[in-house]
Formats: C-alpha cells, sequence, structure tokens
C-alpha cells in the first residue's frame, strides 16, 4: 500500500512554510540555550562566533536540506535512498532520526520547565508560595516527568492533525509576540543597575577567549538552532511545493533565527548582571552557579522584581510565549521520526505519531527523573550529533548527488539561479568550506570528549 499524499501531507503557502520552518528553528536553543552558552563559553566572542557559524556554515547547509527534501519529497532515511543508490547515506539520515528522538527527549523536559514557569509566576502572585516553589524546583523528577508528559501529549497530536493544520497555525502568531515582549524587557533591564556590565560582556570581544572548545559548542549550538543536521528540513522541504524559493526561504528563516538568538542574548546576560547587582548568587568565583536552569533563575526574578500586576502579565506572556516557541521545535522534532515510520514503515500517520511519540516520552521521563543526562545528550547528540550529519550531507550533496542538481531543484522556483552569483558560491561553500570546517570542529569535539 503506497502512503497516499494526505498522509504526507504538504503546506498551505509558502508563509505556511516560512513560519513552520522558522517556527521549528526558533525554540529553546534561542531563549535557553544560546544565552547559557554565551554566559558560559566567553561572552562576545562567543557571540561573534556563533555568527560566523550561522552565516558561513548554517545557511549553506540548510539550503542543502532543503533541496535534498524537496526533491526526494521523503523523510531522512528515503531521501538519500531516493537520490543515490549509494548504501551509506540513508545510514546518514538514520543517524539524524536518532538525534531527533534523543534530542526530543531532553528538550520536551526543559519545555515543561518553561510552560511550569507561566504558572509559577501566577502562584507568586497570589501568594501561593508552596505551589509556586515547586513549579521553580528544576530537579523534582515527578513535577519533571508529569509536565513533559503534557507537552509531549500536545506534540503529539498537533503531528496526528498533520502538516497544514497542525503545524501551520501554531506558528502565526507567535513569532511577532515573543519579538515584543522580549523588546519591551530588555528596554526595562538596560535601565537597571549593572545592566552595563552584561552590555559590555555580551557586546565587546574579547577574542584571547576562543579556543576550540568554544567554537565546538559555537557550532553545536548554530546547528541546534538552525534545526540542522538531523534532517528536520529535509522533512519540511519535502511538503514544500516546487514553485517556491529555496534560498530566499532559508535565509529568511536564518534571520530570524539569529535575530531572535541575539535579542534573548541582549535581555538575558546583562539580565544576570542586574541580578547579581540585586543579591542574587550567579556566580560562584568566575564560574556559573549553574548553567542548565541558568535561564530559569533569571527570568522569574526579573519579573518579581518588576512586580505588580505589570510583572505578572510579562511573566505568563513570556512563559507562555516561549512554550510555544518549544512545541513548534518539538512538533518539527517529532516529525522527522514519525515521517520516517509512514514514508518507509507505510504506517498511518496517527498511529506512527503515537507509537514514536509515547516511546520517547518514556526516555523523557527518565531525564525528567535524571536532568544530569541533559548536558551528556547535549554534548552527545546535538554538539556533536548534528555537525556530524551536516558534514555529511554536504559531502553528499557536493560529490555524491552533486550542487548541480540540487541548483537544478532550487532553479523550479528561482528562475535564472543557475547564472547568478549564488550558484558559483554555494558549491563551494558545500563541497569544501563547510566540510573542512565541520570536520575539523567534529575531530576536535571528539579530542575533547576523550
Ligand atoms: N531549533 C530548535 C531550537 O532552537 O530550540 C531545536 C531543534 C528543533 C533542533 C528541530 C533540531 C531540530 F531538528
Amino acid at each position: 500500500m503506497a502512503i497516499s499524499s494526505t498522509e504526507r501531507g504538504s503546506w498551505n503557502s509558502k508563509l505556511g512554510f516560512i513560519l513552520a520552518a522558522a517556527g521549528s528553528a526558533v525554540g529553546l536553543g534561542n531563549i535557553w540555550g544560546f544565552p547559557t552558552k554565551v554566559a558560559t563559553e566567553g561572552g562576545a566572542a562567543y557571540l561573534v562566533i556563533y555568527l560566523l557559524c550561522t552565516f558561513l556554515i548554517g545557511f549553506p547547509v540548510m539550503v542543502a536540506e532543503l533541496s535534498i527534501g524537496r526533491k526526494s519529497g521523503k523523510n531522512p532515511v528515503g531521501a538519500f535512498k531516493a537520490l543515490s543508490s549509494n548504501k551509506f547515506f540513508p545510514l546518514v539520515g538514520l543517524w539524524g532520526v536518532i538525534c531527533g528522538v534523543m534530542i526530543l527527549s531532553f528538550y520536551t523536559v526543559i519545555a515543561g520547565w518553561a510552560f511550569g514557569f507561566a504558572f509559577e509566576e501566577i502562584f507568586y502572585y497570589l501568594g501561593w508560595n508552596a505551589a509556586a516553589d515547586l513549579l521553580t524546583d528544576t530537579g523534582n523528577g515527578w513535577k519533571n516527568a508529569i509536565i513533559a508528559s503534557v507537552f509531549m501529549l500536545g506534540t503529539i497530536k498537533i503531528i496526528t492533525g498533520g502538516v497544514s493544520d497542525g503545524i501551520e497555525k501554531a506558528t502565526k502568531m507567535m513569532m511577532p509576540l515573543l519579538i515584543g515582549i522580549i523588546v519591551i524587557m530588555i528596554g526595562y533591564v538596560l535601565t537597571q543597575d549593572g545592566a552595563m556590565d552584561g552590555v559590555r560582556e555580551y557586546l565587546l570581544p574579547d577574542f584571547s577567549k576562543i579556543n576550540a572548545r568554544l567554537i565546538f559548542s559555537a557550532m553545536g549550538q548554530a546547528f541546534f538552532s538552525l534545526s540542522l543536521g538531523m534532517g528536520a528540513l529535509i522533512t519540511y522541504g519535502s511538503y514544500l511545493s516546487k514553485k517556491e524559493n529555496i534560498p530566499q526561504a532559508a535565509a529568511f528563516v536564518t534571520l530570524a533565527d539569529v535575530g531572535i538568538a541575539f535579542l534573548a542574548g541582549l535581555l538575558i546576560i546583562p539580565a544576570m548582571y542586574v541580578a547579581q547587582a540585586a543579591g542574587i548568587d550567579i556566580f560562584v568565583g568566575d564560574q556559573l552557579a549553574s548553567s542548565t536552569n541558568l535561564v530559569f533563575q533569571i527570568l522569574p526574578a526579573l519579573f518579581h522584581t518588576i512586580g505588580g500586576a505589570v510583572g505578572l502579565i510579562l511573566g505568563v506572556v513570556f512563559f507562555l510565549l516561549l512554550s510555544i516557541a518549544a512545541l513548534t521545535s518539538t512538533i518539527s522534532l517529532l516529525e522527522v521520526p514519525v515521517a520516517f515510520v509512514i514514508d518507509e514503515y507505510e504506517v498511518p500517520r496517527k498511529k506512527a505519531a503515537w507509537g514514536v511519540g509515547l516511546g520517547i516520552l518514556v526516555v523523557s521521563i527518565i531525564v525528567a527523573f535524571n536532568t544530569s543526562l541533559i548536558g551528556t545528550f547535549d554534548n552527545i547528540f546535538n554538539n556533536f550529533g548534528l555537525p556530524l550529519g551536516g558534514l555529511l550531507m554536504c559531502i553528499f550533496v557536493g560529490y555524491v548527488w552533486k550542487t548541480d542538481s540540487a541548483l537544478s531543484e532550487m532553479e523550479l522556483g528561482f528562475a535564472g539561479v543557475k547564472q547568478g552569483l549564488f550558484a558559483k558560491i554555494w558549491p563551494i561553500f558545500i563541497k569544501f568550506i563547510c566540510p573542512l570546517v565541520i570536520a575539523y570542529n567534529v575531530y576536535q569535539g571528539i579530542l575533547g570528549m576523550l
């Protein structure tokens, strides 16, 4: 039995696709991951390397992933099978599916923290301190497991709704609102004592802080934040109409993602110093007291100091928006293994979504009780796994499927692409620059882990 097109689905509109891809990209990576890594890895020096990784490596890889997806119309494993007879590359797709599963397992726990904090703000306002304290306790296994389960069930429900209804709709309102509220909070934070120390830390680079570890972390973060290297954008590209302009869509998604990460940094790094000036222990010596839940200490403290109804409203709306941003990312993380099961094993969408989603939930619950696994999983499947996937995709497009075939696919929605500057530069990145830089980085990462 072939899978019908209604099982696979497609985007309703160009805007729908861009919003969904941007929804996948914008998430905890921007607001939890990026500022945390800036704070731990070297401030503005990290920001500079991150921007270079995003524009010079991430963007070309995103164009490659979308092209593979749209040409093949398949999940990551099926896509490599469809575009060449080489037996190795479907394994790259499978590695992507595995990374997706493992990232989703810890992502839902952190998303659960964000969701819980929306209620914490309400309980705090009402003076229900015991309930508020329970929600701030990121180490409480039962609480983590229950909220992560709610989050996963919501994700599964949306995925069973299919591509356009479920995924497109969820994203439309979120992005402008999220940007608006972050900008308001930046305005507030920058007027507080201590903020300028944070601005300096964030914007004035000390290049002596750059080392192999920082670059490894920035590259992993760039891949994670752009949702690259595990086939999420192969999968989303597979639902994309032939009329769309792939490089333009990729540019939009990259800019939206970087813009929100940059703003989140401009909020959180100064807020850390404001909190410190107000007597909250952020650092032990010159080390952060905690990195995994840094953002979840800083932001509620900020809302509480704003206080009153304004603090309450900003806090609740912010954490709800962050939860929605996380949801549009968990949707794309789950869509990858689900599309794989639908395409390769001809399982109907509903069954695939529930089977795969509940399987991943079991791993999430283990993480909920052992939150130290988050750092380990983040290192293996994000910092190492995603760039490795991206490297192998570049090799595939550069040397197996060939950049010229990818450009022919792009030409369907971008007339004249082959004659322009893009067709001269992009293949050089995909064949030489991206693979060399990523390979060196992955190698350094392996040395660092040993
Ligand atoms: N890009 C998402 C974020 O920044 O939170 C995380 C993510 C989603 C990573 C989808 C990978 C992916 F395939």
